[in-house]
């Protein structure tokens, strides 16, 4: 990977818009993305924030702008990626980093609910995707088709600006929760997951047109969404944080670190990156998944998953156990000596 300082000078001059970055993790992202060089709109569902936030940026000598855009309705947020390539005029990194928690009663409790999680966590992320694609590859999010092979965008660290788009980078913002079930926020916990499967689903498409795709997954976190929830469900943290390795908050900082290793290092392409309680990160990758998407595991075989990478095995392996470990690990001791976990090949 290139060097802070090397990463720096690629990035200035760059531009990123960022969702919900009126607070917590977004605001923490972009804050960082500013102190790098880059133009950053700040697009969020409260204007006062959002214009906080970009106040702030500019006041430290960076460039900003920011839109009132509630994601989960499409025309606002087509409205602020217009407003972003018409002020700044090119799109480097998207990040989809609007999202609301929840722990609503899925069976009992009403169903807008869970249609307004899903609008929020899952389309709105969908379309984000495919608006930043259309800047990325051909400069507008109002382009209808991409541009003809050899005019449009090939690079997907933006550094080579073309006729058509600059390439670029989309981070999404999942949640740990998108990774292990949580019982008490079923749609919280369904749309997260659902979009860090379309991370994965879109990583080889994007980057056949210049398009980097990554999704960042933390666990609990102290911004101000999580300081409702301490205040409105106290208990509810309270064991969530007594069941996790670590057994304290992650900080923005923490989480900015991260996402800006997701952002800078190409090789990162689809990846899925955990940050756990007690601060480690891991990636869990796809192919670990028991049943593997060629040859013979197609017909119903067991053919062997590949194992992790002794880095990424040590990785998993400094987590303390919890007992919501991976599956996929086959080789982890934990769901060998599980009961409730089968053994596949
Ligand atoms: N804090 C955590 O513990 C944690 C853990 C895992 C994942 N996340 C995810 O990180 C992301 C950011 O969360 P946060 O903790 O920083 O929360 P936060 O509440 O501090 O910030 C979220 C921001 O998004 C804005 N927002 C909410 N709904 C919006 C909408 N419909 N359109 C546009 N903007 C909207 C809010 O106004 C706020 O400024 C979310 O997607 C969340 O699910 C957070």
């Amino acid at each position: 990977m290139a060097s802070p300082i090397a990463i720096a000078s690629i990035m200035k001059g760059q531009a990123a818009l960022v969702t919900g970055a009126g607070s917590g993790i977004g605001r923490g992202l972009a804050l960082e993305l500013a102190g790098r060089g880059v133009a950053v709109t700040i697009a969020d569902i409260n204007p006062e924030s959002a214009a906080q936030v970009a106040a702030e940026i500019e006041a430290l000598g960076g460039q900003a702008a920011s839109v009132a855009c509630d994601v989960a309705d499409s025309s606002q947020q087509l409205a602020a990626f217009r407003l972003h390539m018409q002020r700044f005029g090119r799109l480097d990194y998207a990040l989809l980093n609007a999202g609301v928690g929840n722990t609503f009663d899925a069976i009992w409790g009403p169903m807008d609910s869970w249609q307004k999680t899903i609008s929020i966590n899952l389309t709105a992320v969908v379309e984000g995707v495919r608006m930043a694609t259309r800047c990325m590859v051909a400069g507008s999010p109002d382009a209808e088709a991409p541009p003809p092979a050899g005019d449009g965008a090939r690079s997907s660290t933006g550094s080579d600006s073309t006729a058509g788009g600059t390439g670029g980078v989309i981070l999404v913002v999942s949640s740990l929760a998108g990774v292990y079930p949580l019982s008490t926020g079923p749609a919280y916990s369904s749309t997260k997951a659902a979009a860090l499967q379309l991370v994965r689903c879109f990583a080889q498409p994007l980057m056949a047109q210049g398009v980097r795709i990554a999704a960042l997954c933390p666990s609990m976190t102290l911004t101000p969404m999580v300081e409702k929830w301490q205040k409105d469900e106290p208990e509810v943290v309270a064991a969530l944080m007594a069941s996790a390795p670590g057994n304290r908050m992650l900080t923005v900082a923490e989480i900015t670190k991260a996402g800006m290793t997701l952002l800078t290092d190409s090789s990162k392409v689809g990846s899925v990156l955990v940050v756990y309680q007690n601060g480690s990160w891991l990636e869990p990758r796809t192919e670990f998944s028991p049943v593997a998407m060629d040859g013979e595991a197609r017909g119903g075989g067991t053919k062997a998953a590949a194992l992790p990478t002794a880095q990424q095995q040590a990785t998993h392996d400094s987590v303390p156990p919890t007992g919501c470990c991976l599956p996929f690990f086959r080789r982890c001791p934990r769901v060998a000596n599980d009961p409730h976990s089968t053994r596949i090949g």
